[in-house]
C-alpha cells in the first residue's frame, strides 16, 4: 500500500470519526457514499409524529412517521430506501435519522419536527449536512506505480543488454589478441 493510499484511508477514517464525534452538533460533513446519522432526541418516547424535512423538498418529506406508521406516500422519491430511523422503537425519544449512501445532492439543512403526544409540545432539531466528493481517486496512484515498474523493467533490460554486449565485445577482443 502506497503512502497516498494510506493517507486516503486515514482521511476516510478521520471523516468517519468526525461524523461520529459530531453527532450532537448542528453541522455534519461527510463524503459521498458514506452513511450518516442525523442525531435528534426528543424529551421522551411519547411521540405522535416525526417529520424529517428539508426546505427545498416542497410538501414531501425525507421521512414521515405519523398515526403509528411510516408514511411512504409522502416521502420524497430521492430518499426512498435510503433513509430510516436509527431506532424504529424510538427508545428514550431517539428519532435520529440514518441516511445511506449520501451524495452531494443531499447537501442542505434538515429539520426534524417531533410532535409529542399529550401536550401540544413539539421538539425541533436542525442539522446542516455538507457532502463533498472525495478528491482524485487512487487511479493516479496506481498509474504512478505501473509507470515506475515499466521504467524499472526498461532500465534493467538496457543494463542487461549492455552487460551482455560488453561481455561479447570483451571476449571477441580477447580472442583476437590470443
Ligand atoms: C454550522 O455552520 C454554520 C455556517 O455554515 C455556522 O454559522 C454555525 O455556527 C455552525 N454550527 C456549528 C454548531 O458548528
Ligand atoms: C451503508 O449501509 C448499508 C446498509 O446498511 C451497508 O450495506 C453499507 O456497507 C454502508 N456503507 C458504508 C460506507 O458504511
Ligand atoms: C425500494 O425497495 C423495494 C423493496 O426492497 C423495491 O421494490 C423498490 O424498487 C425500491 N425503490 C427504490 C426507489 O429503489
Ligand atoms: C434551522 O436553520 C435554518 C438555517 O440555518 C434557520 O433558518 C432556521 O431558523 C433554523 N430553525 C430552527 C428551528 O432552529
Ligand atoms: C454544499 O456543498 C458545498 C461543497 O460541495 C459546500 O461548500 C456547501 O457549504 C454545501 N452547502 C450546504 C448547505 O451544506
Amino acid at each position: 500500500m502506497s503512502a497516498v493510499t494510506a493517507s486516503l484511508c486515514s482521511t476516510l477514517l478521520f471523516v468517519g470519526l468526525f461524523v461520529f464525534v459530531s453527532a450532537d452538533q448542528e453541522n455534519i460533513t461527510a463524503k459521498s457514499g458514506q452513511n450518516v446519522t442525523l442525531t435528534c432526541r426528543a424529551p421522551n418516547s411519547n411521540i405522535r409524529a416525526i417529520e424529517w424535512s428539508r426546505a427545498d423538498l416542497g410538501d414531501k418529506y425525507v421521512l414521515l412517521y405519523r398515526d403509528g406508521h411510516f408514511d411512504a406516500a409522502n416521502q420524497h422519491p430521492s430518499f426512498k430506501n435510503r433513509s430510516d430511523l436509527q431506532d424504529r422503537q424510538m427508545k428514550d425519544g431517539d428519532v435520529s435519522l440514518i441516511l445511506k449512501n449520501v451524495m452531494t445532492a443531499d447537501n442542505g439543512t434538515y429539520k426534524c419536527r417531533v410532535i409529542m403526544s399529550g401536550t401540544n409540545n413539539e421538539h425541533i432539531c436542525n442539522i446542516t449536512l455538507s457532502v463533498v466528493d472525495p478528491p482524485g481517486q487512487t487511479g493516479g496512484d496506481t498509474e504512478d506505480g505501473s509507470v515506475g515498474l515499466i521504467v524499472g523493467l526498461v532500465v534493467s533490460a538496457v543494463l542487461l543488454l549492455a552487460v551482455v554486449v560488453g561481455f561479447l565485445i570483451y571476449r571477441k577482443h580477447q580472442k583476437g589478441v590470443l
